[in-house]
């Protein structure tokens, strides 16, 4: 099996219980990274599907975004030594993208490197955060900003998970599986714009859809050195409203910012790559039935602009943009000028 291999549903558990069996004479401790939710919530039904799991630590930290850090990262990787890891370890990081996030980065560092697993337990981390080798921690405010590419062992998707979800954050993970619409399947699009409500009983097979569109872009471009970028549509005006709200009342899901980050930036699409205005207005409505607007004071847009400078897709201080030419189809590296993003901010307060 091919390194970064994502597997869905029963097959997955099963898969894992056999290369567990294979490599039980190669790995010499296996060690569980949950959070205090995943911990109560998803272990339990998680170690009823592994068998040969019978022998393992458990590292439990503190969720949420406010955690992904150096300090978390210094105690995870204390706590390994503690207890013994080497490089022949393997960490299982069960939990939502900034548990893979964290655990994939204290795997790839620790003692230069050792196996690790994702399984992902929301929506959020299974179409996005824990396939493609991205694992990393924020600096301050800025997020993602410390990190490497290391894939996992393999990742393991299954929907049970979602049951345990709260309505909000499993609609943060929709926002990424419309942005994998726009951006390169306009089937995947119409789905899931003809979708009833985001249930999650019927969401197998888009949560599939979803993933194909991020396997068949990382494996191109593992590295995000041309087309990764267009995974970021969305992300460059999304990820500087997402950091403007952060710690305040009004504070936002990754998805709730990227849907604004999308609709901005699909505006932005119309000026600059030539995206039909009409589209933007339908990416608009669609998006605005699943994500309630969020009102952006224009007295905060320089703000939000200046954020956008710190943005990592940026070379030589230049905001660079991943913008559609038509739905289902996106050019990466492009440029907008600061009026142009304020008109796509205003597209959006409209
Ligand atoms: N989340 C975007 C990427 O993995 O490249």
């Amino acid at each position: 099996m091919n390194k970064g291999t994502v597997l869905f549903s029963d097959n997955a558990f099963l898969e894992l219980n056999t290369f567990l069996e294979n490599r039980k004479n190669t790995i010499s401790k296996i060690f569980i990274l949950t959070d205090t939710n995943t911990f109560k919530f998803c272990l339990p039904p998680f170690l009823e599907k592994m068998p040969n799991l019978s022998e393992y630590e458990l590292i439990e930290i503190e969720p949420g975004e406010e955690n992904k850090n150096i300090e978390t990262i210094i105690g995870i990787w204390d706590t390994l030594t503690d207890l013994g890891a080497d490089r022949k370890s393997l960490l299982l990081n069960l939990g939502g993208g900034v548990l893979t996030d964290m655990g994939g980065f204290v795997a790839s560092t620790f003692k230069r490197g050792m196996d690790f697993i994702n399984i992902p337990t929301t929506l959020l981390s299974m179409v996005d955060a824990s396939t493609g080798g991205k694992t990393g921690i924020d600096l301050g405010m800025l997020k993602n900003q410390i990190g490497v590419f290391s894939l996992p062992e393999m990742v393991l998707v299954s929907s049970e998970f979602l049951s345990t979800l709260e309505a909000r954050q499993l609609r943060s993970g929709l926002a990424e599986m419309l942005k994998h619409g726009l951006i390169a399947d306009k089937k995947h699009w119409d789905n899931l714009k003809n979708m009833e409500d985001l249930d999650i009983t019927d969401l197998d097979t888009l949560i599939k859809q979803s993933v194909q569109v991020k396997i068949n872009v990382v494996t191109q471009d593992p590295t995000e050195k041309g087309l990764r970028k267009i995974l970021n549509f969305g992300h460059t005006i999304g990820h500087a409203v997402e950091t403007f709200y952060m710690n305040t009342d009004k504070m936002l899901f990754h998805g709730e910012a990227i849907a604004i980050g999308m609709i901005a930036e699909a505006h932005l699409s119309t000026l600059e790559t030539g995206l039909d205005l009409n589209d933007a207005i339908d990416i608009k409505n669609t998006i605005l039935e699943y994500f309630p607007k969020t009102k952006i004071d224009r007295k905060d847009f320089d703000a939000i602009l200046d954020l956008m400078k710190h943005d990592k897709k940026n070379i030589s201080g230049v905001v660079n943009f991943s913008l559609l030419d038509n739905i289902g189809s996106c050019k990466f590296d492009c440029k907008a000028n600061t009026n142009d993003i304020e008109n796509a901010l205003e597209f959006y307060m409209a």
